[in-house]
């Protein structure tokens, strides 16, 4: 990964649609975002790829009005990944990730198993009763799986847009998210730059003395 390219790039807003992301680089690119990590293990996603030109008119068409300017992106990216987010963990949910643990063997010792699902027990009502910002929180799982997803992208020669231009009330609608437990919560689209629309002007961030601190 060139970080120094990185480092001075927009982001890609004008996306070439002739191009498409192989299938192989694609599915190292899944089974990436699959492996990305949430706290406690809560795995609280479910990811719509959306690939074919149906699915991208759909998701295009139902941005809500005021975000029609991200159509185009959608609509010439190889691929974008609606990450949703569920509204709640229910016991189905919770069990479902024990479950899983104890299959793939990740506590060698049962008792360390059942100790962690109570710490995860304790912790989730934390978040319901005490902190009262379960849904919140697991959306910030979500933009750490977009983040590292960006950077998997980066590696695998992928632009990588994240976009919030959009109303979730929407896109839940137009793909019947709600009826699944979840809620959209970013877009990622992905593919490759439009050669004649790439910025060469420089990026604009904060210089470091005023972002940060040393102690
Ligand atoms: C979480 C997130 C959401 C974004 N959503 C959109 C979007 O909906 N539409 C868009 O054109 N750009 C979107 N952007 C791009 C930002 O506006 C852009 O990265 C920022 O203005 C800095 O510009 P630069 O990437 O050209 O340096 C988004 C960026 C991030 C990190």
């Amino acid at each position: 990964m060139d970080l120094d390219r990185l480092m001075g790039k927009h982001l890609t807003r004008y996306f070439d649609p002739g191009r498409t992301i192989p299938e192989e680089t694609l599915q190292r690119l899944l089974r990436f975002l699959r492996s990305t990590p949430s706290s406690v293990n809560v795995q609280p996603n479910h990811f719509y790829v959306v690939a074919t030109p149906e699915g991208k008119q759909r998701l295009a068409s139902n941005l809500g009005e005021r975000f029609m300017d991200n159509s185009e992106k959608i609509l010439n990216a190889s691929h974008t990944i609606i990450l949703t987010t569920r509204a709640d963990v229910s016991d189905s949910h919770l069990e479902a990730v024990f479950a899983k643990e104890r299959a793939d063997g990740r506590f060698p010792d049962p008792a360390k198993q059942e100790l962690w699902e109570s710490m995860t027990r304790d912790f989730l009502n934390l978040r319901s009763y005490g902190y009262k910002d379960l849904n919140h929180w697991m959306e910030k799982q979500t933009y750490m799986a977009v983040g590292l997803t960006m950077m998997a992208a980066a590696e695998l020669g992928v632009e990588a847009t994240p976009l919030e231009g959009f109303d979730p009330a929407s896109v839940d609608k137009a793909f019947k998210v709600r009826e699944t437990g979840h809620s959209t919560t970013v877009l990622l689209a992905l593919g490759y730059p439009d050669p004649r629309k790439v910025y060469s002007n420089p990026i604009s961030r904060f210089d470091a003395d005023r972002l940060f601190t040393f102690v």
